[in-house]
């Protein structure tokens, strides 16, 4: 399996504080079955922000330690970039990393509401070529009371990953239920860990897959782990069919289902 978002590169961001630590955590992803992470430190406006050189180097100078500690796990450079208005100025001027050099950028929406901006921001990316992908959208308390933006966006191309925390109850009801929603109407198209320390339930993408497989069946689950790898070589994912949310037996979840 490839988890194409954690926090494992050592002392960069909230994340591993050290290389001690990140080997840990190298040695727990091995031991649940991924061969492949994706380094995805924050690229924050106010806070940790590396440029894809700076990142690339970090990465490798981390894989020599993971290689010399004889741990079987490939690790490639991205970030998990915070969404501000000009982020599309930002990535146009070569400042933000990508997901493992491709033009997947994994983006963070602050969890406490959508900004106005987010979809000028999508269409900026989409314009120049670039397919963002939403972490966690799950989390955020907007989308949990309207899972339809995901409908909107995903129509128009925004990808989403899911925490495996989230599918677990790690991050609450409302995420876990957001979630579910997620994947039951076909709106996300990875799962990932998003691990910041080790040791954490949410780590292990083996029994996220699985509560994955008990909320939406089998098919769903090869489909993310297929995307991420097409995700690493920079291919077109599966095509998927998402369908808009509608809360069960309320007339306000039909008018909300037309709305979009
Ligand atoms: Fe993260």
């Amino acid at each position: 399996m490839i988890d194409i978002h954690s926090h494992i590169l050592p002392g960069i961001d909230d994340g591993a504080r050290d290389v001690a630590e990140g080997l840990e955590m190298a040695r727990e992803l091995v031991n649940w079955g991924v061969k492949k992470v994706i380094a995805t430190p924050h690229f924050l406006e106010n806070g940790p922000r590396l440029t894809p050189e700076e990142t690339r180097e970090k990465v490798g100078e981390f894989q020599e330690r993971i290689v010399s500690e004889k741990i079987n796990l490939e690790v490639l450079p991205g970030a998990e970039v915070f969404i501000t208005a000009d982020l599309g100025k930002k990535v146009d001027n070569g400042e933000v990393p990508t997901l493992n050099g491709t033009r997947y950028i994994l983006l963070e929406l602050p969890l406490e509401k959508v900004p106005a901006f987010a979809e000028h921001v999508f269409f900026d990316l989409k314009v120049m070529g670039y397919i963002p992908v939403l972490a966690h959208p799950e989390r955020n308390i907007g989308i949990q009371k309207n899972p339809n933006f995901l409908y909107r966006w995903t129509k128009y191309g925004v990808r989403v990953q899911i925490n495996s925390g989230s599918i677990m109850g790690v991050f609450g009801r409302k995420a876990r239920k957001t979630a579910k929603i997620i994947l039951r109407n076909r709106l996300g198209h990875f799962l990932a860990t998003d691990a910041h320390s080790r040791g954490k339930k949410g780590n292990c993408l083996v029994r996220g897959m699985e509560a994955v497989r008990r909320t939406a069946g089998k098919p769903l689950t090869r489909e993310f782990k297929e995307n991420s790898r097409m995700l690493v070589e920079n291919r077109e994912l599966l095509p998927s069919e998402p369908t808009p949310f509608v809360p069960s037996g309320k007339l306000t979840g039909l008018i909300l289902g037309k709305k979009f």
